[in-house]
């Protein structure tokens, strides 16, 4: 690791030992993508005080680990075209008041427009855009949703983007945040707040070269939520409540 990131690193390790730990209480929540990194995370933060059910793929070894009653694990691969009956049908009674879609994958390595295959490209928007969009549309049907926070990242932001490549992660999370943008206008009388979140560069299954932990991403994130701040609705931002540009 090059000394730069280490540096940033032990900054953010001692920023993280003196900042604010808010916690969520009383509240029913959805999260996906929990059985590793950020999504694992926020499990376990929130579990002692709220009722929840966490997304996983097709492994639940870590978060079965958590052991609480207040947990519900449901399985669904997002990379099918439509969830599961029963998964829509658990969705639906657990009338959410807050979801958090952080499940989603980053795809092949070679991401350049010459290696760009639609029926690829296909799979990747299940998980990263439908299965959040379906998610969002179920949780909707119980009338009980104050927050949908959708994790999202710096590199789905057009505005931001001199880099190029990437096309499947990239147009995947640009996708989501045309969505959550959009959404915010129509569910503005019903006082659900709507946002997207860059976690920052996490160290995870994702990004082995991450620089904070999902343990620190988790806390910062959970801060944003216990908030609610309403003029956060319909924006994209970071962890430290820094609006980036879509
Ligand atoms: N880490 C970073 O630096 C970074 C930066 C920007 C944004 N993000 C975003 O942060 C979020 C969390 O990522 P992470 O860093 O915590 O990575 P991660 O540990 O790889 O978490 C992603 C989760 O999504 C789940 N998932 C993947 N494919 C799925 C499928 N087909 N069906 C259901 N679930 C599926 C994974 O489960 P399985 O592994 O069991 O399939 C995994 O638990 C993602 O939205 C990511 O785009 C991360």
């Amino acid at each position: 690791m090059g000394i730069k990131k280490t540096i940033i690193r032990k900054i953010e390790k001692i920023n993280h030992k003196f900042s604010k730990k808010l916690i969520i209480k009383n509240k029913r929540i959805i999260i996906t993508g929990s059985n590793s990194g950020i999504g694992l995370e926020l499990t376990k933060k929130i579990i002692s005080t709220n009722s929840v059910i966490s997304t996983v793929n097709k492994k639940k070894n870590e978060v079965d680990k958590i052991k609480n009653e207040n947990l519900k694990i449901l399985e669904e691969d997002f990379q099918n075209e439509n969830l599961t009956e029963n998964f829509c049908y658990e969705i639906e009674k657990f009338k959410p008041n807050i979801i958090i879609n952080c499940a989603a994958i980053f795809g092949p390595e070679k991401q350049s427009l010459e290696n760009l295959h639609i029926s690829e490209f296909k799979k990747i928007l299940n998980i990263n855009f439908f299965s959040p969009l379906k998610l969002v549309q179920l949780s909707l049907n119980g009338n009980q949703l104050e927050q949908i926070v959708n994790i999202s990242s710096e590199m789905g932001s057009i505005t931001l983007n001199n880099m190029g490549g990437y096309y499947y992660y990239r147009l995947s999370k640009t996708l989501l945040n045309s969505f959550s943008k959009n959404l915010s206008n129509d569910i503005k009388s019903k006082n659900i707040n709507i946002f997207c979140v860059h976690p920052g560069s996490v160290k995870t299954k994702m990004n082995s070269a991450g620089v904070i932990s999902a343990d620190q991403s988790a806390q910062k994130i959970i801060n944003i939520i216990n908030e609610n701040d309403r003029n956060l609705s319909g924006k994209f931002i970071d962890i430290n409540k820094k609006i980036l540009e879509w």
